[in-house]
């Protein structure tokens, strides 16, 4: 009997303590987080009494200060006193009358991290205080690169890093691959650096082939300090050596013809134009050349393209057939072009006869290139001289 008793008492002592407590003397604080730069407000008042305010006391401890130090005072009068090193970026910005003494830090930096204790003295009872924590955040530095351009292999390399540099607290960095996220994989390490900042690189890692260049990746990066995910776009860059050479005309040929040599090289390759067996005299420039079409330019042409991981080689051959074929292919398509034109204007005049001065007249000219038909005029009926003025007036036409 007396044992019970003896626990009811304690038990009212108990709470009777847990009361009082919630009603006593004490100061409440609130902790903050801030983006380095920004003013934090460190706000502590106390409650539950009306004894007389003798001081008020800041102290901190931060990653390099690891005891508890005081860095400000505030007196009974308002009257404020800095020491040990924060000088004017602190200021009293509570009240003394409601009992707050609430200081602004001004233009925090990663080292004001730390709990911070706000100590009012009061007399009779003594000190009360509070701990208020205080939390600065670095948005990071973001940025997705290739620290070595990988080459085309076999083997497992680096095909590109994000990184998010110098932020508090760690960023969150991850890739959005698509397609590729079979072929490639990811690997992320963090570090720490003595300020307290982490710095995260991903790295995107697989074989090098030729297909992954200019794949189109994603980084994304999450951070507290980020009011939305950061996504930095990125083409994949894989250098290989120049792969299958070929070389093409690329206009329609006159009195020269201009030839590309086209190649899939990365880097750009370099063009070195030759001609096998002779020095090469036609015009070039980079990946052009430019023949002119005299069968003395007739032989066969090299295009050596080459990068640092390698070269390739295009051959070219030429064949110009001789000038007087040439001049015959010309005016047979004038002849041609008058033959049309003299059937769609003369109709009236009988086809088949018209059909026959013209092969009579083609064989005059094939017999004599280079001649003019009409100049040599005994041998011209008049019906081919009349498809003759044909051609001429649709010709000006
Ligand atoms: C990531 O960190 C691990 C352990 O420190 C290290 O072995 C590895 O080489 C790092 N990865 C890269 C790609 O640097
Ligand atoms: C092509 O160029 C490369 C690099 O300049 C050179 O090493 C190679 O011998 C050249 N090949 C020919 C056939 O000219």
């Amino acid at each position: 009997m007396i044992f019970l008793q003896h626990h009811l008492f304690l038990g009212v002592v108990f709470f009777i303590l847990l009361c009082s407590r919630t009603t006593a003397i004490r100061v409440i604080g609130r902790s903050t987080t801030v983006t380095v730069g920004q003013d934090a407000t460190l706000f502590c008042q106390l409650v539950e009494t009306s004894e007389k305010l003798t001081r008020i006391t800041w102290q901190k401890r931060t990653r390099q200060i690891l005891r508890n130090k005081n860095f400000f005072f505030i007196t009974p009068e308002g009257k404020t006193e800095s020491v040990n090193g924060l000088g004017d970026r602190t200021k009293f910005i509570g009240d003394i009358q409601e009992l707050t003494g609430t200081i602004l830090l001004k233009n925090t930096a990663l080292l004001d991290e730390g709990v911070y204790t706000c100590i009012f003295n009061i007399f009779p009872s003594g000190p009360f205080e509070t701990e208020i924590k205080l939390n600065i955040q670095v948005p990071p530095v973001v940025g997705v690169t290739t620290e070595v351009i990988p080459v085309v292999g076999e083997s497992e390399v680096i095909l590109a890093t994000c990184t998010a540099t110098k932020s508090r607290p760690a960023a969150d960095v991850s890739w959005r691959l698509g397609d590729l996220s079979d072929s490639v994989k990811v690997q992320t390490n963090v570090s720490a650096d003595p300020d307290g900042s982490f710095t995260v690189k991903s790295f995107l890692i697989g074989a090098a082939s030729k297909d992954l260049n200019q794949q189109k990746v994603q980084c994304s990066v999450n951070h507290t300090s980020l009011n939305k995910e950061l996504i930095l776009d990125y083409a994949l860059i894989i250098h290989y050596p120049p792969q299958v050479v070929s070389i093409i005309s690329v206009n329609v040929p006159t009195a020269s013809q201009e030839f590309q040599c086209v190649v899939d090289a990365n880097p750009q390759p370099t063009f070195t134009w030759s001609r096998v067996n002779k020095t090469l005299s036609s015009p070039v420039n980079a990946d052009r050349l430019i023949i002119p079409l005299t069968s003395d330019n007739n032989g066969l042409y090299l295009c050596n393209v080459s990068n640092q991981y390698g070269n390739g080689i295009g051959t070219l051959y030429v064949n110009v057939s001789t000038e007087s074929t040439a001049v015959c292919w010309v005016l047979f398509t004038f002849l041609l072009l008058g033959f049309i034109a003299s059937c769609l204007i003369g109709w009236k005049f009988n086809v088949f006869e018209r059909l026959r001065t013209f092969l009579s007249e083609l064989r005059n000219r094939i017999g004599r290139p280079g001649h003019d038909p009409v100049s040599t005029g005994g041998s011209m009926s008049p019906s081919s001289s009349r498809s003759q003025n044909r051609r001429e007036s649709s010709e000006s036409q």
